[in-house]
């Protein structure tokens, strides 16, 4: 048997990697609390994966907070037929080898996604006539996992073949209309046969609860584990808003597929929202496949909000600028991990602070001017305010940019019309302090935001 080159060059690599990769990953955990999603998880024996598009990989940021964080990685679009296989026999694979090898060489499983699917397919595929679309079906199974032999940790072999609503049919498709049902037998076969150490699942989305659907791919898993069909896993996509909530059942959904002999994995996860109603959510979901045994993983479907496919409902676990949302939080704590891993301060969290500053700007013998400069800390704020204690005999005159309450001598300033501030930036606000004899400073207190 003669193993592909692009296999045999890859091998060696990777595993050095990964020595390297679990050398550091047991230093770390001895040292401290699991402080990464991928730790956590790991900590949990599941991996944490994202879905990753190649085009964003030169991003500085988007590539540090992928390799920080995950240890499984979903190309996003790059092995979907169209992108691998436009047009028939002439297979491509630069977009898709590019996150493979990015994710292979920082010591991460790679989710193959996806083999037969009836979205993202070519044209062409849909012309054929059924003896030639089993022959290219097979080809393309046949090409892609040849390609990436040894290096897919889990396949999604069929994508989303049952039809939504209450009938659990078939959907249709080139392959369900020409081939009928069994095409999707036959397609675990024949990636058997490509890649045996593959685990081969398949995916669908509104299957997550007990239902109509995911009731038709319950029977079809019963049915291929009774006759010896090989399947290894089923993936439940999780692509929830508040029209398709986490459901109730839904641990109770994972734990029948599990005990029908399957691993069971969250392979697309997003939630619309923001927040903690958003974060309570992916507590829900964390906690539903921890109290499953089989549930092994868990992937989001994409790194940061400002490329998800559902960027208008900000479903991802880190900001359009990288920043961890209360959901990262939430999904750090129910993984057992730590939830503010670096403390007051983190770079990554995303904490509502200022600073005040405080200079003399002008000064005679009766008086003076102050100002305080406000400074937003590392995310945008509504409201500021800061305290200014003006020591005695002292009084304060007149005030501008700013709106003032007193008690005592402690004078509360909080905005006028300069209440909205960008992440690092200032605004100020000036006051004269008659000096009654007394030059004397007065002392700033510290600044709180919201
Ligand atoms: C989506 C990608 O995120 C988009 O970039 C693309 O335009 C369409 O496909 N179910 C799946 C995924 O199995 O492949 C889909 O990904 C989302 C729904």
């Amino acid at each position: 048997m003669t193993m592909p080159l692009r296999c045999l060059a890859r091998t060696a690599a990777a595993g050095l990697v990964a020595v390297a990769a679990l050398a550091t990953a047991g230093h770390t955990a001895e040292a401290e609390a699991a402080d990464t999603l991928g730790s956590a998880a790991a900590g949990q024996g599941r991996y944490f994966g994202a879905a990753v598009a190649a085009n964003h990989l030169g991003e500085a940021d988007y590539a540090a907070t992928l390799d920080r964080e995950f240890t499984s990685a979903t190309p996003e679009n790059e092995m979907k037929w169209d992108a691998t296989e436009p047009s028939r026999g002439t297979f491509t694979f630069a977009a898709a080898d590019r996150v493979v090898d990015h994710a292979r060489s920082r010591g991460m499983d790679v989710r193959g996604h996806t083999l037969v699917w009836h979205s993202q397919l070519p044209s062409w595929v849909g012309t054929l006539g059924a003896a030639d679309l089993r022959t290219a079906m097979n080809a393309h199974i046949n090409g892609l996992m040849g390609h990436y032999k040894g290096e897919i940790h889990s396949w999604d072999v069929v994508n989303e073949a049952f039809q939504d609503g209450g009938s659990g049919a078939r959907r249709s498709s080139p392959f369900q209309d020409r081939l009928g049902d069994g095409f999707i037998e036959e397609a675990f076969r024949t990636a058997r046969a490509a890649d045996p150490a593959a685990k081969l699942c398949y995916n669908d989305y509104n299957t997550d609860g007990v239902n109509a659907k995911s009731n038709a791919v319950y029977a079809m898993v019963k049915d291929f584990k009774s006759r010896g069909v090989p399947i290894d896993c089923v993936g439940f996509q999780s692509h929830f808003n508040s029209a398709s909530p986490v459901p109730a059942d839904y641990r109770q959904n994972l734990q029948r597929f599990a005990d029908l002999g399957v691993d069971v994995q969250i392979t697309e996860l997003d939630i619309e929202g923001s927040g903690s109603a958003q974060a309570a959510n992916y507590t829900k979901v964390v906690d539903a496949c921890l109290a499953v045994d089989r549930c092994t993983g868990i992937t989001v479907w994409g790194v940061t909000d400002k490329y998800s496919w559902r960027s208008g409902g900000t479903p991802l676990l880190f900001d359009g600028d990288y920043r961890k949302k209360p959901a990262y939080d939430a999904v750090l704590t129910a993984l057992g991990g730590s939830g503010d891993p670096g403390g007051p301060g983190d770079p990554g969290d995303p904490t509502v602070s200022c600073t005040a500053a405080y200079t003399r700007t002008a000064d005679w013998s009766s008086g003076y001017n102050g100002q305080v400069t406000i400074t937003a800390g590392d995310t945008p704020i509504s409201s500021w305010s800061a305290t200014v204690t003006v020591p005695s005999p002292q009084s304060v005159s007149s005030l501008w940019n700013g709106t003032p309450a007193w008690t005592g001598n402690v004078m509360t300033v909080r905005p006028s019309w300069n209440g909205t501030l960008a992440a690092g930036a200032s605004t100020s606000f000036g006051f004269t302090v008659a000096k009654n004899g007394s030059g004397a400073a007065p002392t700033v207190g510290g600044c709180t935001a919201s």
